[in-house]
C-alpha cells in the first residue's frame, strides 16, 4: 500500500545540493528545500527542525543543542561533509538522534586541494600571476620570484587520517621526507614503521619534531577540544626559518593572529588556507594584506563528482535512519536510535 503524501517522512535541506540526490530523497521523503545560497536564519532553521524527521545540513549550519532540543521528531542530521564540528554530538547522542557524514568519498579530492596549495605557495604562483597580470614583468630576472623547492623537502603531516595520508601518497611522487604527528595512544599512532606509515614511506614523530624539520606543514586534524588553537605563537615560533603552512582542516586549528605575527616577521615564508576563523574571512584581517599568504573559499572537496557523491552519501545516511538502521557513515555510532514519532 502506498503511504500517503502527508505520512510521509519530512526532511529539511538546509541549502540546494546536487539536483540527481535531491531526486532520489524526494523518492522516500517529502523535501522541505531551503533554496538559497545562504544558510537559513536561526530562527527558520528552529521553525523547520520542528517539523523534521530528517535535515540534511552544511558544515555551515550550526545544529547545537538548543536546535536539537527544538526538534522533537528528528531522527538523523545529515551532514554533507566528513567535519562535524557544527554539530554538538553528545546532545544529538542524548536525544537519540543519529549524525551522519561524508568521509572517505572526499578525501583524494581534498588532498589535491591541499597539494595544489602546497605547490602554490612554494612556487608564489598566486603573486606571480598577479605581477605578470598587472604588467609588471618586464624581463626574466636571475632573482625574480624565487621560491622553494618542493622535490625532495619535508612534509610534516598533523592528523594521520585519510586526507592526512592520501597527502603523504602525493608527497612521494616528489620524493619528499613525510614525517607524521598523531594522537597518543591511538592505533593509527603507534610508534614505528607500522603498516600505514611504511606504506608512504613516512615516520611518526612528535608534535615538536616535526615542527622543527619540516619545511611544509599541512595540517589534516578534525576541529575537537583537542585540536583548537593547537598551533599558535609557540608552535609557529618552533617551526623552521621559511617554512611554509598549510591548512585546509579548520580555520580555528590555528591561531590567527600568532600566524599573521609569524608571517609578518618573516619567520614564515608563506601559508595557504583553505579554512579560516570566521569563514568567510573578516575583511580587515591582516592576513589579507600578506602578499605570501593564499586563501581559497574552503573548496577542498570541491568537485564536480565528489560533491554529487557527497550529496548521494548524505541522502542515503537519512534513508537508513528512517529505515530504523544506524547511518553508514555515522559520527556518533553509540547513539540509541529514538523511535519514529
Ligand atoms: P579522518 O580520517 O578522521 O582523519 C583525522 C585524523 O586526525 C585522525 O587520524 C585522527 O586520529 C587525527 N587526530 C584527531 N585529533 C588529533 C590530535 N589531537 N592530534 C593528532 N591527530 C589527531 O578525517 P579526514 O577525512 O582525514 O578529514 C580531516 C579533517 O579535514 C576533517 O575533520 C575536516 O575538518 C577537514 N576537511 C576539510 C575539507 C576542506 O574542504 N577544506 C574537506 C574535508 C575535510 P584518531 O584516529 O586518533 O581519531
Ligand atoms: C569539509 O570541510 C568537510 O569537513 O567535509
Amino acid at each position: 500500500m502506498r503511504s500517503t503524501e502527508a505520512s510521509r517522512p519530512f526532511v529539511f535541506v538546509t541549502r540546494p545540493i546536487a539536483e540527481q540526490a535531491l531526486t532520489e530523497l524526494a523518492g522516500f521523503a517529502r523535501v522541505d528545500l531551503w533554496d538559497d545560497e545562504m544558510p537559513p536564519p536561526r530562527a527558520v532553521l528552529l521553525e523547520r527542525v520542528a517539523r523534521a524527521d530528517a535535515i540534511l545540513t552544511l558544515l555551515t549550519d550550526r545544529i547545537d543543542a538548543a536546535a536539537i532540543a527544538a526538534a522533537p521528531r528528528l531522527r538523523v542530521i545529515s551532514n554533507l561533509a566528513v567535519g562535524v564540528d557544527n554539530i554538538d554530538l553528545d546532545a544529538a547522542t542524548r536525544a537519540g538522534v543519529a549524525v551522519g557524514h561524508t568521509p572517505g568519498v572526499l578525501t583524494e579530492t581534498t588532498a589535491d586541494l591541499a597539494f595544489a596549495l602546497l605547490m602554490a605557495a612554494a612556487r608564489r604562483i598566486v603573486e606571480a600571476d598577479s605581477y605578470t597580470r598587472q604588467g609588471r614583468w618586464r624581463t626574466w630576472g636571475p632573482h625574480l620570484m624565487l621560491g622553494r623547492d618542493v622535490f625532495g623537502a619535508t612534509l610534516g603531516i598533523v592528523g594521520w587520517g585519510a586526507i592526512g595520508r592520501a597527502m603523504a601518497r602525493r608527497a612521494a611522487g616528489f620524493r619528499m621526507r613525510v614525517l607524521y604527528a598523531a594522537r597518543e595512544g591511538k592505533a593509527g599512532a603507534k610508534p614505528g614503521p607500522h603498516a600505514a606509515g611504511k606504506l608512504a614511506g613516512a615516520r611518526r614523530v612528535s608534535l615538536d619534531e616535526l615542527l622543527r624539520e619540516s619545511d611544509f606543514v599541512s595540517l589534516h586534524v578534525p576541529l575537537t577540544p583537542e585540536t583548537r588553537a593547537m598551533l599558535s605563537g609557540r608552535e609557529f615560533r618552533a617551526m623552521k626559518s621559511g617554512a611554509i603552512l598549510i591548512n585546509t582542516a579548520r580555520g580555528e586549528v590555528i591561531d590567527q593572529r600568532a600566524l599573521y605575527e609569524a608571517l609578518a616577521s618573516g619567520h614564515l615564508a608563506a601559508a595557504a588556507l583553505d579554512v579560516t576563523s570566521p569563514e568567510p574571512i573578516a575583511p580587515d584581517d591582516p592576513l589579507l594584506s600578506l602578499p605570501n599568504v593564499i586563501l581559497t573559499p574552503h573548496i577542498g572537496s570541491a568537485s564536480h563528482a565528489t560533491r554529487l557523491r557527497m550529496a548521494q552519501i548524505a541522502v542515503a545516511n537519512i534513508r537508513d535512519v528512517l529505515a530504523g538502521r544506524l547511518p553508514r557513515y555515522c559520527a556518533n555510532p553509540a547513539v540509541r536510535l529514538r523511535k519514529p514519532h
